[in-house]
């Protein structure tokens, strides 16, 4: 209630990128005081809907999909606002600025966001420092913690292997589990990297490091929504011969429909790509093709265009273990994370269901 009342409308008079950057440094300052994460809490904590997913278990289904804590700079504020673990990154090997701004934009009445921030962050080895810092100082959270790992724009396709591994081994210590995004829209030739060829030499690089490091944390591979069903397949066929313990489905859109509204339609006029909303057919849709031919054997991660306790119900019984959601945020406040959760519970009940995880691809029984 607050942030729609105050919260929404303040941020909705300046540009989106600043907005965010408001948002998540006063985040990041009320999550270093006790003081700070129990106002947070009381506003916004969710009820448990306990699942256990690649071994770990998780308070309940829902995370903050990466590309908002780009730098892990607020990591123990997202358990206060409800959610159950978070995504940090997307992180590159190499230091990067990212494309020029503005670069962030709001279709407002469509529910949607227009990217094309191109990985910018400060690089693998400045953001393990500040983890370690983190970690000393008590404020690791007790939730699971994921990296989002991209490829650095100076790096070719042909090098994209050690790039991502790179970053892997620098990370290790500080994640539960690695999400190899090969889908961003934002960095040219990206996307090729789900070819079978590229594909193959980036997993078996990550599984080399994963070997040495003795410990078997979960990789997922994060898909575009622009593939068609054929090669997404092919894809993941390819992903699970080389080991892969999980997908996340799907990225951002590089698609667009015309909008009715003037002020949306220049926003989709805009490069980069497509959440929120519009996104949510189409996530849906790639859930359902990779549960319905994988079944339970690789776990997915639902995202795309949640913002609802019904779109978060869709995802889990077309297939999804886990689900993520950026742009609610923006548009419904952290509120939505809480109503996301009691409703789902409700579901879980509805349906004679003993807990959230027997619901997961029942759709397909
Ligand atoms: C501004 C912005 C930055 C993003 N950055 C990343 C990123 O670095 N890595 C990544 O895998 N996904 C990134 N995403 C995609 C989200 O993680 C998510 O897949 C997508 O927004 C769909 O979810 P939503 O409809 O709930 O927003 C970004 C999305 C937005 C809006």
């Amino acid at each position: 209630m607050p942030y729609r009342m105050f919260g929404r409308p303040l941020l909705g008079l300046i540009d989106s990128e600043r907005a965010h950057g408001l948002g998540l440094s006063s985040l990041a300052r009320l999550e270093r005081s006790s003081l700070g994460r129990n106002l947070l809490k009381s506003l916004y904590q969710s009820p448990e809907l306990p699942t256990n997913v690649f071994g770990i278990s998780f308070n309940h289904p829902l995370g903050i999909a990466a590309g908002f804590d780009k730098k892990a700079q607020a990591l123990s504020a997202w358990p206060s606002l409800g959610f159950s673990w978070m995504e940090y990154g997307g992180i590159t090997r190499f230091p990067q600025d990212g494309n020029s701004k503005p670069r962030m934009f709001r279709a407002n009445k469509e529910n949607a966001l227009i990217n094309r921030m191109g990985f910018n962050n400060p690089g693998a080895l400045a953001v393990r420092d500040n983890l370690i810092d983190r970690k000393s100082t008590g404020l690791w959270p007790n939730n699971p913690v994921a990296a989002n790992i991209g490829r650095s724009k100076k790096v070719s396709n042909d090098e994209a292997a050690n790039d991502y591994s790179s970053t892997l081994d620098i990370l290790w210590d500080y994640s539960d589990l690695f999400v190899l995004n090969v889908s961003s829209p934002n960095t040219p030739g990206l996307r090729e990297l789900q070819e079978a060829d590229h594909l193959a030499n980036v997993l078996d690089s990550c599984n080399l490091i994963r070997d040495r490091k003795g410990s078997h944390k979960p990789l997922l591979l994060k898909f575009s929504p622009d593939m068609s069903d054929e090669d997404l397949l092919i894809s993941a066929e390819v992903a699970i011969k080389s080991k892969i313990d999980g997908f996340v489905a799907t990225n951002t859109t590089i698609s667009r429909y015309v909008p009715k509204n003037s002020q949306s339609r220049s926003v989709f006029a805009e490069s980069g790509g497509l959440s929120g909303r519009p996104l949510r057919k189409r996530s849906l849709e790639v859930v359902n093709l990779l549960y319905s031919h994988n079944g339970s054997e690789v776990p997915i991660v639902g995202v795309g265009g949640i913002d609802s306790v019904e779109s978060a119900w869709d995802m889990i019984i077309s297939g999804a273990s886990l689900i993520q959601l950026y742009s609610a945020l923006v548009f419904n406040g952290p509120s939505v994370v809480s109503k996301i959760i009691k409703g789902l519970k409700v579901k879980v009940k509805e349906n004679n269901f003993s807990n959230i995880g027997e619901a997961v691809g029942s759709k397909h029984t």
